[in-house]
Protein backbone atom coordinates (compact mmCIF):
# COMPACT_ATOMS: atom_id res chain seq x y z
CA UNK A 1 0.00 0.00 0.00
CA UNK A 2 2.70 2.22 0.41
CA UNK A 3 4.84 3.38 -2.66
CA UNK A 4 8.12 3.46 -0.06
CA UNK A 5 9.25 0.94 2.35
CA UNK A 6 6.17 -0.66 4.25
CA UNK A 7 7.51 1.41 7.65
CA UNK A 8 7.87 4.80 5.86
CA UNK A 9 4.07 5.74 5.76
CA UNK A 10 3.01 9.22 4.79
CA UNK A 11 4.60 12.43 6.42
CA UNK A 12 4.57 15.84 5.87
CA UNK A 13 8.03 16.87 4.85
CA UNK A 14 9.07 19.80 6.17
CA UNK A 15 9.25 21.68 2.95
CA UNK A 16 5.14 20.88 2.68
CA UNK A 17 4.88 22.56 6.20
CA UNK A 18 6.43 25.55 5.44
CA UNK A 19 3.78 25.85 2.07
CA UNK A 20 0.91 24.85 4.35
CA UNK A 21 1.70 27.08 6.88
CA UNK A 22 2.47 30.35 4.41
CA UNK A 23 -1.09 29.42 2.52
CA UNK A 24 -2.91 29.39 5.83
CA UNK A 25 -3.26 32.70 6.17
CA UNK A 26 -3.96 33.65 2.21
CA UNK A 27 -7.28 34.01 0.59
CA UNK A 28 -8.42 32.95 -1.59
CA UNK A 29 -6.89 29.48 -1.09
CA UNK A 30 -5.84 28.40 -4.75
CA UNK A 31 -6.06 24.79 -4.77
CA UNK A 32 -5.03 22.19 -8.07
CA UNK A 33 -5.62 18.43 -7.63
CA UNK A 34 -3.17 16.46 -10.36
CA UNK A 35 -3.24 12.78 -11.49
CA UNK A 36 -2.31 10.85 -14.80
CA UNK A 37 -5.75 10.92 -16.54
CA UNK A 38 -7.55 13.89 -14.82
CA UNK A 39 -10.54 11.77 -15.05
CA UNK A 40 -11.24 9.54 -12.15
CA UNK A 41 -8.72 10.69 -8.83
CA UNK A 42 -8.23 14.16 -9.37
CA UNK A 43 -11.54 15.57 -10.66
CA UNK A 44 -12.66 13.55 -7.72
CA UNK A 45 -10.75 15.36 -5.47
CA UNK A 46 -11.64 18.92 -6.78
CA UNK A 47 -15.27 17.53 -6.16
CA UNK A 48 -14.96 16.45 -3.14
CA UNK A 49 -12.85 19.56 -1.79
CA UNK A 50 -15.64 21.45 -3.18
CA UNK A 51 -18.55 20.02 -1.59
CA UNK A 52 -16.38 20.73 1.78
CA UNK A 53 -15.91 24.00 1.40
CA UNK A 54 -19.47 24.61 0.00
CA UNK A 55 -20.72 22.94 2.88
CA UNK A 56 -18.70 25.32 5.55
CA UNK A 57 -19.82 28.45 3.46
CA UNK A 58 -16.05 28.96 2.53
CA UNK A 59 -16.57 28.71 -1.07
CA UNK A 60 -15.97 32.01 -2.04
CA UNK A 61 -12.53 31.50 0.06
CA UNK A 62 -11.92 28.72 -2.41
CA UNK A 63 -10.36 28.71 -5.83
CA UNK A 64 -10.40 24.46 -7.17
CA UNK A 65 -9.47 22.59 -10.14
CA UNK A 66 -8.20 19.98 -11.46
CA UNK A 67 -5.44 18.29 -14.15
CA UNK A 68 -3.73 15.68 -15.60
CA UNK A 69 0.03 15.55 -16.21
CA UNK A 70 -1.00 12.92 -19.42
CA UNK A 71 -3.65 14.04 -22.49
CA UNK A 72 -5.14 11.13 -23.08
CA UNK A 73 -8.72 11.88 -22.18
CA UNK A 74 -8.43 16.05 -22.90
CA UNK A 75 -12.17 17.33 -22.96
CA UNK A 76 -13.91 13.97 -21.71
CA UNK A 77 -16.09 14.15 -18.59
CA UNK A 78 -14.77 12.11 -15.61
CA UNK A 79 -15.02 8.11 -15.83
CA UNK A 80 -18.31 6.76 -15.87
CA UNK A 81 -17.49 4.89 -12.89
CA UNK A 82 -15.93 7.65 -10.86
CA UNK A 83 -19.23 9.60 -11.57
CA UNK A 84 -21.69 6.67 -10.39
CA UNK A 85 -19.36 5.99 -6.91
CA UNK A 86 -19.33 9.76 -6.48
CA UNK A 87 -23.16 10.53 -7.26
CA UNK A 88 -23.26 7.87 -4.30
CA UNK A 89 -21.96 10.30 -1.82
CA UNK A 90 -23.67 13.09 -3.29
CA UNK A 91 -20.86 14.90 -5.35
CA UNK A 92 -22.11 15.38 -9.24
CA UNK A 93 -18.64 15.74 -11.18
CA UNK A 94 -18.52 18.18 -14.21
CA UNK A 95 -15.44 18.81 -14.78
CA UNK A 96 -13.93 18.58 -18.17
CA UNK A 97 -10.12 17.37 -18.66
CA UNK A 98 -7.41 19.14 -19.01
CA UNK A 99 -3.43 18.99 -18.90
CA UNK A 100 -1.44 20.46 -16.27
CA UNK A 101 -0.39 23.79 -18.27
CA UNK A 102 2.82 26.24 -17.44
CA UNK A 103 -0.09 28.75 -16.60
CA UNK A 104 -1.04 26.47 -13.66
CA UNK A 105 2.36 26.77 -11.50
CA UNK A 106 1.61 31.34 -11.47
CA UNK A 107 -2.31 30.40 -11.47
CA UNK A 108 -2.12 28.06 -7.98
CA UNK A 109 -1.00 28.23 -4.99
CA UNK A 110 -0.72 24.48 -3.75
CA UNK A 111 -0.37 21.75 -6.54
CA UNK A 112 -1.29 18.22 -4.78
CA UNK A 113 -0.65 15.20 -6.55
CA UNK A 114 -2.39 11.74 -6.24
CA UNK A 115 0.65 9.55 -6.43
CA UNK A 116 4.65 9.46 -6.56
CA UNK A 117 4.90 9.08 -10.54
CA UNK A 118 2.06 11.78 -10.45
CA UNK A 119 4.78 13.91 -8.28
CA UNK A 120 7.99 13.35 -10.32
CA UNK A 121 6.12 14.36 -13.59
CA UNK A 122 4.79 17.83 -11.76
CA UNK A 123 8.29 18.71 -10.69
CA UNK A 124 9.68 17.83 -14.46
CA UNK A 125 6.56 20.47 -15.26
CA UNK A 126 8.03 23.04 -12.96
CA UNK A 127 9.38 26.02 -14.69
CA UNK A 128 11.44 27.18 -11.49
CA UNK A 129 11.93 26.16 -8.14
CA UNK A 130 9.30 28.62 -6.94
CA UNK A 131 6.75 26.84 -9.08
CA UNK A 132 8.03 23.46 -7.52
CA UNK A 133 7.94 24.65 -4.10
CA UNK A 134 3.87 24.75 -4.62
CA UNK A 135 3.72 20.33 -5.15
CA UNK A 136 2.80 18.61 -2.43
CA UNK A 137 1.38 14.59 -2.40
CA UNK A 138 -2.18 14.13 -0.84
CA UNK A 139 -0.69 10.96 0.65
CA UNK A 140 1.13 13.80 3.25
CA UNK A 141 -2.56 14.61 4.31
CA UNK A 142 -3.50 10.79 4.83
CA UNK A 143 -3.65 9.92 8.32
CA UNK A 144 -1.34 6.59 9.80
CA UNK A 145 -4.69 4.64 9.85
CA UNK A 146 -5.52 4.46 5.93
CA UNK A 147 -2.41 2.70 5.59
CA UNK A 148 -1.96 4.48 2.23
CA UNK A 149 1.10 7.27 1.49
CA UNK A 150 -0.58 7.85 -2.10
CA UNK A 151 -3.96 7.62 -3.44
CA UNK A 152 -3.43 4.32 -5.77
CA UNK A 153 -4.96 4.93 -9.35
CA UNK A 154 -8.48 3.17 -9.93
CA UNK A 155 -8.74 2.47 -13.79
CA UNK A 156 -7.83 -0.74 -13.83
CA UNK A 157 -9.56 -1.82 -10.58
CA UNK A 158 -13.13 -2.69 -9.77
CA UNK A 159 -15.56 -0.62 -7.81
CA UNK A 160 -13.45 -1.09 -4.48
CA UNK A 161 -10.87 0.45 -6.06
CA UNK A 162 -13.38 3.67 -6.84
CA UNK A 163 -14.39 3.41 -3.02
CA UNK A 164 -11.14 3.08 -1.63
CA UNK A 165 -10.26 6.53 -4.08
CA UNK A 166 -13.39 8.61 -2.57
CA UNK A 167 -12.41 7.12 0.80
CA UNK A 168 -9.34 8.55 1.03
CA UNK A 169 -9.89 11.83 -0.66
CA UNK A 170 -12.45 12.63 2.04
CA UNK A 171 -9.94 12.16 4.58
CA UNK A 172 -6.98 14.14 2.52
CA UNK A 173 -9.57 17.14 1.68
CA UNK A 174 -10.97 17.35 5.37
CA UNK A 175 -7.33 17.36 6.76
CA UNK A 176 -6.42 19.94 3.88
CA UNK A 177 -9.54 22.06 4.94
CA UNK A 178 -8.58 21.42 9.10
CA UNK A 179 -5.11 22.49 8.06
CA UNK A 180 -6.36 25.69 6.41
CA UNK A 181 -8.75 26.95 8.42
CA UNK A 182 -6.16 26.10 11.35
CA UNK A 183 -4.24 28.32 10.45
CA UNK A 184 -1.18 26.31 11.84
CA UNK A 185 0.17 22.85 10.72
CA UNK A 186 3.28 21.62 12.70
P1 LIG B 1 -6.60 8.99 -13.08
O1 LIG B 1 -6.79 7.52 -13.66
O2 LIG B 1 -5.12 9.32 -13.26
O3 LIG B 1 -6.98 8.87 -11.66
O4 LIG B 1 -7.49 9.90 -13.90
C1 LIG B 1 -6.40 7.16 -14.96
C2 LIG B 1 -7.20 7.45 -16.02
C3 LIG B 1 -6.83 7.09 -17.32
C4 LIG B 1 -5.64 6.43 -17.51
C5 LIG B 1 -4.82 6.15 -16.43
C6 LIG B 1 -5.20 6.52 -15.16
N1 LIG B 1 -5.27 6.01 -18.82
O5 LIG B 1 -4.21 5.38 -18.96
O6 LIG B 1 -5.98 6.32 -19.78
Amino acid sequence: MNETTPSNRAASRPSTIKLLNRIAGKRPVKVLFVCLGNICRSPAAEGMMRSIVTAEGRDAEWVIDSAGTGNYHVGDLPDRRMRVHARGRGLELTHRCRQVAPSDFDDFDLIIGMDRQNIANLRHAAPSPEAEAKIMSMGELLPASSGYDHVPDPYYEGSEGFELVLDLLEEGCRRLYGIINDDTFA
